[in-house]
């Protein structure tokens, strides 16, 4: 059977949140910000392994238990290719869940969904529809830009092990998502329903409004 394994990137300084130490790391409904995904994973049924790829700054009373480490790199893409390298005994087709510490809202549903789509592509991703009206604006230009067809993408992105590590190695060092890799490639992708649960934590206002989403519902044990 085909293993799965999750990968949170948590090596980011979270400059733009402006907390005490990198937002990953703080406390959201009493839990640190990153405890939510590894919970989530590790509770999921077909999740064999789970990878977290930190920087330098972990606090000391943060336990780990039974995830593998990897080290961060300068950028996100890069932190990214450290912990497809932690895995143990890959193989092409070891379905790989990359996720953003910063996005504590995963539920066992949205994992479902990847590793359903992931039987039939070789890539897929959690996306909602644009809703607000979309301007392409300058000091002396306004244009109203279409919505059809433009997604919100968030994490986590799924792959086939072999995809991405191919993908990763004709890559630019700072790409905007690990789809990013992918889209030029001919790679069949496809985009599930997302959540608003899964918006990312970037600005201190973010912590007040993912809070309150992350219900008694999330309560992974
Ligand atoms: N990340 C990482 N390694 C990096 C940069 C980012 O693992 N070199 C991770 C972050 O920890 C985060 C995710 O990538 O979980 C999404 O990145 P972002 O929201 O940009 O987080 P930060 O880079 O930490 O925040 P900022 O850009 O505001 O400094
Ligand atoms: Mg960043």
């Amino acid at each position: 059977m085909n293993r799965t394994v999750a990968i949170i990137v948590a090596a980011g300084k979270g400059s733009r949140a402006e907390s005490e130490r990198a937002k990953q790391w703080c406390d959201l409904n009493g839990r640190r910000v990153i405890e939510w995904s590894i919970r989530a994973f590790q509770s999921h049924p077909a999740v064999d392994d789970v990878i977290i790829v930190t920087g330098p700054d972990v606090p000391d009373g943060f336990h780990s238990d039974g995830c593998l480490l990897a080290t961060g790199g300068d950028t996100r893409t890069q932190s990214v290719r450290n912990g497809l390298q932690a895995i143990k005994d890959p193989a092409e087709n070891t379905a790989v869940l990359i996720h953003d510490a910063a996005r504590p809202g995963l539920t066992h549903a949205i994992i479902d969904n990847l590793l359903e789509a992931l039987s039939t592509h070789d890539a897929a991703a959690p996306a909602l529809p644009v809703q607000d009206a979309l301007k392409r604006a300058s000091d002396t230009n306004l244009v109203s830009v279409s919505r059809d067809d433009l997604y919100r993408v968030q994490t986590p992105q799924a792959f086939r092990f072999g995809a991405i590590v191919h993908a990763l190695s004709e890559a630019a060092d700072d790409l905007v998502d690990d789809l990013a890799a992918v889209e030029r490639q001919g790679v069949a992708v496809k985009l599930v329903k997302g959540s608003d649960r899964l918006h990312k934590i970037t600005y201190p206002e973010d912590f007040d409004m993912v809070s309150r989403m992350m219900t008694p519902r999330l309560a992974f044990p």
